[in-house]
């Protein structure tokens, strides 16, 4: 039987309700197939409009074996290619960030527009025509301030993401933000097992001392284990919102979420004090500092917190069956002062001991998944319902891709 007609058969074989099965983390083929069937025909969250707000200023990224270089180009606008010259296929940024006024390729210099169009390519003879050879362009949308891209040259729609998302967003102002402290670390263990991690709090308890200082384990009124003091928290929160014209209703949607949740009773940032960690600045045009933390989450690649003094990205990508980079930024307003307004450690702590501490219930996880013994195990009805949305997320999309 053909590889992927395997996968498919074990996939509709699944027991619902329970974890996936060993070669779903551990495969190398099955993770090329999740590669090509997942991430190149799948919106990806790259990074955000503050990290290249002038013409010119670039950022890359590897998304698999595909290098990416995404650009602000001379309209204002983002756009995004494959960084590979039309060439000989050099590379042509190398560093992870940068500004340039034209794309030049380091090997034998031909030179592109920031949109891409070849300008200068010297002695390629008289039959050569520069506009036979573009950059190759990959698909890209903003939303909320982040950029995305999609490898496939049919890209699933954006446009209902995007339209809902914009204006829980918006009063954050993110086109004024900056990076303040970015940290990536590649994490052993499998980016389902990132997710599945990432889908419940079921674990916070024993293992996050730092979040739970100022994030409640449930983030839904509706969540069976959602306290009655707690629902109360959030109803009073929602009713404040709702006054101040300030967009929170939870929308659930297959592969993506957003939703303004409170933190708990006196915090108003995911600090060790609850307190703002960027003092005398607010984002954006938010009606008062206590506006909780806007959760957005896209399938299968990003989630991010925003809140009044600063916001934060988690971005997911793959790099082997067992290894996965997760890059952490944390964003304040663009004319806040390190050292006076804000200094990193404090902005940083919590989701610096919040990763490690997760990256190790991961790699834990990976390594006891590794073992013969390991069989898929049944997920709590009422814990771990957002594991099981993931896994069925991903599952059903495997079926449809495969199918
Ligand atoms: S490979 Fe880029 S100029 Fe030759
Ligand atoms: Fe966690």
């Amino acid at each position: 039987m053909k590889f992927s007609a395997a996968v498919l058969e074990s996939l509709k074989a699944r027991k619902p309700g329970y974890s996936l099965s060993q070669q779903f983390y551990t495969d190398p083929e099955l993770f090329d197939l999740e590669m090509e069937l997942i991430f190149a025909q799948t919106w990806l969250a790259i990074g955000h409009v503050c990290e290249v707000p002038k013409a010119g200023d670039y950022v890359t990224v590897n998304v698999g074996k595909d290098s990416l270089l995404i650009v602000r180009n001379n309209e204002g606008g983002i756009s995004a290619f494959f960084n590979t010259c039309r060439h000989r296929g050099s590379v042509l940024c190398t560093k992870a960030s940068g500004s340039t006024p034209k794309i030049v390729c380091p090997y034998h210099q031909w030179t592109y527009e920031l949109d891409g169009q070849l300008i200068f390519a010297r002695e390629m003879g008289s039959d050569f025509d520069k506009a036979d050879f573009p950059l190759n362009k990959v698909n890209v949308e903003v939303a909320g301030g982040t950029i995305y891209v999609c490898l496939s040259d049919n890209p699933p729609d954006f446009s209902d993401y995007a339209r809902t998302i914009e204006p829980y967003i918006a009063p954050h102002g993110m086109e004024d933000l900056k990076v303040a402290a970015e940290i990536s670390i590649v994490e052993q263990g499998n980016w389902k097992l990132v997710w599945e991690n990432n889908r419940e709090c079921y674990h916070c308890q024993a293992g996050h001392p730092s979040l739970l200082r100022s994030l409640p384990e449930s983030d839904d009124p509706n969540d069976p284990v959602t306290t009655p003091d707690a629902k109360a928290h959030m109803e009073k929160a929602f009713s404040d919102w709702e006054h101040k014209d300030l967009p929170y209703r939870a929308v659930n949607k297959n592969g993506w979420r957003i939703a303004r949740m409170p933190l708990v009773k006196g915090a108003v940032s995911m600090t060790m004090d609850g307190q703002p960690a960027v003092k005398n600045h607010r984002l954006g045009t938010l009606p008062d500092v206590d506006v909780g933390t806007l959760r957005n989450l896209h399938l299968p690649n990003v989630w991010l917190h925003y809140q009044a003094d600063h916001c934060i990205s988690f971005r997911v990508l793959p790099i082997s069956p067992q290894e996965t980079q997760l890059t952490c930024k944390w964003m304040v307003p663009k004319d806040a002062v390190e050292g006076i307004d804000y200094d990193v450690e404090t902005l940083t702590k919590v989701w610096r001991d919040t990763n490690d501490e997760d990256r190790s219930f991961v790699e834990r996880n990976q390594l006891g998944i590794n073992t013969r013994a390991y069989k898929p195990g049944p997920y709590s009805p009422t814990a771990e319902f957002g594991v099981k949305a993931f896994v069925d997320w991903y599952t059903d999309r495997m079926i449809e891709k495969l199918s």
